[in-house]
């Protein structure tokens, strides 16, 4: 039973599917390699933030809410999967988005486009902005919609609230009762890691059930020691949001930060190729930003010998695909 008693408005197909990738496992000559596909969630493209929404929404729901407004960079994929969300519930999205290295009407822009979401693309020096100022400019459209008798919410970027932060940790139960119905002993789990709310649900999930199982971001943004301290934060507020009983101290955060390469948002050569490894020998696709950076952290971690031959490790793929559109010229070369 799940200890996460929210309300909650259903967006997704559950459980998504939880398989074996074994020509990926020989051709590293590592571990056994499972991946959960959150890819395949049902709404929009799919990926890690329908959880988050269904609790997030299922509390707008209940309030009354009409119109919702986000952030994030220009292809970001928590304002698409909030906006699809929207329109099946009738509120409007309304999004303040960070010009970044692919702006063009493609990937989720492109989709933003079929949805007909208020897209209002700012050019900023710096890509932390997306962090700082924006949830300034998020208040203030807020209060000018609410002149006009809108009813809004302000949803910070990536989803990363408490409340979003639950869908992830209702996630670990769904993915402990696959794992026990599958007979699969896995030890470990390998995620990106973006702003930690992801990482710190299923941490904290995991550790509510008891089940001794590792969970290793790989990180797309930040610094090691600003990643942990993030997902400390996330897994302590939603911990108290819950009322549940665990807390999750640094220790138990495990992050690497050595496959970012130049910046959020820019793939390393690591990451194309993992991109492609993943497809041709597991018919899957990863992104750009976010998946195909965590693969390349799990084939390094393969690679530097951290699994032993007989570990079992879940590699959780939370979505991200419509940017390969954007990407097209990286993902061709
Ligand atoms: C495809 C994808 N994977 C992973 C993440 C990271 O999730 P979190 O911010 O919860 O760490 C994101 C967040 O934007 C994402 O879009």
């Amino acid at each position: 039973m799940s200890v996460v008693k929210l309300p909650r408005v259903t967006l997704g197909h559950w459980p998504t599917p939880l398989h074996e990738l074994p020509r990926l496992s020989a051709t590293l000559g590592g571990p056994r390699l499972f991946v959960k596909r959150d890819d395949l969630t049902g709404l929009a493209l799919g990926g890690n933030k329908c959880r988050k929404l269904e609790y997030i929404l299922g509390d707008a729901r209940q309030r009354g809410i009409d119109t919702l407004i986000t952030s994030g960079s220009s292809q970001s994929n928590f304002a698409l999967q909030m906006a699809a969300a929207g329109r099946r519930l009738g509120m409007e999205p309304y999004l303040i988005l960070v010009r970044g290295i692919h702006s063009e009407t493609q990937g989720n822009l492109l989709l933003h486009s079929i949805l007909n979401s208020v897209v209002n693309i700012l050019d900023v020096a710096d890509p932390i902005e997306m962090f700082t100022t924006m949830p300034k400019r998020m208040n203030e459209l807020a209060d000018e919609l609410r002149r006009q008798g809108r009813n809004p919410l302000v949803i910070p970027a990536g989803g990363t609230t408490p409340l979003g932060t639950a869908g992830w940790v209702n996630a670990a139960g769904e993915i402990a009762q696959q794992l026990r119905e599958q007979k699969i002993d896995a030890r470990y789990v390998v995620l990106t890691n973006g702003l930690g709310s992801t990482q710190a649900g299923l941490i904290l999930g995991f550790k509510c059930l008891g089940l001794p199982i590792k969970v290793i971001g790989i990180s797309v943004l930040n610094k090691k020691a600003a990643a942990i301290d993030l997902v400390v934060t996330q897994a302590s507020e939603t911990a108290g949001l819950l009322g549940l009983e665990v807390t999750v101290t640094p220790n138990e955060v495990t992050i690497y930060d050595d496959y970012i390469g130049q910046g959020y948002g820019i793939p390393t050569g690591e990451c194309i190729a993992a991109i492609r490894l993943a497809a041709q020998t597991g018919g899957i696709f990863l992104d750009p930003v976010y998946t195909g950076k965590a693969m390349s952290g799990l084939i390094g971690l393969v690679n530097r010998g951290y699994f032993a031959r007989g570990d079992t490790v879940l590699f959780i793929h939370t979505g991200g695909v419509a940017a390969d559109f954007a990407y097209n010229e990286e993902l061709s070369r």
